[in-house]
């Protein structure tokens, strides 16, 4: 697998070091507002358990799980839900817990969705931000990294479903996911 990697764009340290800022910051600015950390299936897991670990303020975890119909490791921009929320968010604090914002369609689609269920407050955070792909504006309050637009994995991120395991985020070799012809 690590034979895969062609460089190593975020280390393990580097990774834990600014996960670490992010709980510090999201425990002073939710204080008091027991929120809800929804996490989105299923790239966002292993960045939930580490935030989470940083946090040190009571709060609350779910888990939503999308779909994106469309071909390929491209974002078609239409979404359904596979699995949804258990708690009931009107008047929640929620903080929406994402590996990657690439085209901002399934983030689009989440903040639409869960606006309606009339939260007190809605906001994302996720690890990762590939800003020269966006084709959605979506507010991001906390973003880890912005990074180019390579074809990333590891630290919760796959290529046809491994490398998810990967404890930093790493550049997969184009030989790999290119077909060919
Ligand atoms: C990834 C990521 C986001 C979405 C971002 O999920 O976790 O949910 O794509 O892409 P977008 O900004 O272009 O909409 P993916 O569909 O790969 O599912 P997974 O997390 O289960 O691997």
């Amino acid at each position: 697998m690590e034979n895969d990697v062609a460089k190593i764009l975020i280390t393990e340290e580097q990774l834990q070091e600014r996960i670490a800022e992010l709980g510090k910051q999201i425990s002073k600015e939710y204080k008091g507002n027991r929120p809800l950390l929804v996490c989105i299936l299923k790239g966002g897991i292993l960045f939930l358990s580490d935030l989470m670990r940083y946090i040190t303020i009571p709060h609350e975890i779910d888990f939503m799980d999308i779909s994106s119909y469309g071909a390929g490791t491209e974002s078609s921009g239409v979404v359904r839900i596979l699995k949804d929320l258990d708690a009931n968010i009107a008047g929640r604090h929620v903080l929406i817990v994402e590996d990657i914002i690439d085209t901002g369609h399934t983030l689009d689609y989440i903040l639409r969705n869960l606006s309606t269920r009339e939260p007190a407050s809605l906001r994302i955070c996720t690890l990762l931000s590939k800003p020269a792909r966006r084709e959605k504006d979506v507010p991001l309050e906390y973003v880890g990294f912005e990074i180019p637009n390579e074809f990333v994995i590891g630290y919760g991120l796959d290529f046809a479903e491994i490398y998810r395991n990967l404890r930093y985020i790493g550049v997969l070799k184009p030989e790999k996911y290119v077909t060919q012809d």
